[in-house]
């Protein structure tokens, strides 16, 4: 499974996340157990903080929107098949990855800035974007009809779409520490393309087996 940077790890590491987040975050971690790290800083870059403007700003916004309608639509799929335990809980725990890949896009709005390597801003006037929020449209409605080998059909081709290359794109050019740490664990067997193909196939040999 996915590791969401939670408690533990912050109770591990907490000269880093005071360092890259402050004192407020890591007390935060430690005292309430309820939220992610994602969640707390969000929260407090929301409170406090600048959103990047214009296009660029834009261009996240639009990638979060994204991680967090395909965090619905797992979750939909997880209500779907809620008597199926395993398979309820895969997509389960990949709409809460979801909604932390939305949270990490919101990070970068409040920590991009204007550089040279700042060449990528999908826009919801672009076509390909424009396909991509239509396909997720046309998916959320068919979920209460779909069978099991539709829904997980469904969730490998998602993760081989727009919504994980711009994603993908759009972390890849921000060079800020704060982000790094959410890069690391979400980088090669961590990544959603690479670890949900696997998480399927686990699930219809569970399946097969049963
Ligand atoms: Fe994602
Ligand atoms: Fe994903």
């Amino acid at each position: 499974m996915q590791a969401l940077i939670d408690r533990d790890y912050c109770l591990r590491h907490p000269v880093r996340i005071i360092r890259l987040f402050g004192p407020d975050v890591y007390l935060g971690m430690l005292l309430d157990p309820g939220k992610t790290l994602l969640e707390r800083v969000v929260e407090k870059y929301q409170a406090h903080a600048v959103a990047a403007p214009g296009a660029i700003g834009n261009a996240y916004k639009c990638s979060a929107l994204f991680e967090f309608r395909v965090a619905r639509i797992y979750e939909a799929m997880a209500r779907r098949f809620a008597d199926h335990v395993e398979a309820a809980a895969l997509f389960q725990q990949l709409s809460e990855e979801e909604m932390e890949h939305g949270r990490i896009m919101l990070t970068c709005l409040f920590q991009v800035t204007a550089g040279p390597n700042l060449a990528y801003m999908p826009s919801v006037r672009d076509p390909e974007v424009r396909d991509a929020l239509r396909k997720l449209r046309d998916i959320a409605k068919r979920v209460p009809e779909m069978t099991l080998d539709e829904a997980l059909e469904t969730t490998a081709d998602l993760e081989r779409g727009e919504v994980n290359i711009i994603f993908g794109r759009l972390l890849g050019q921000v060079d800020r520490a704060q982000l790094a740490l959410f890069v690391e664990h979400l980088s090669g067997a961590q990544s959603h393309s690479e670890s949900v193909p696997r998480r399927i196939e686990a699930l219809k040999a569970q399946r097969a087996a049963a």
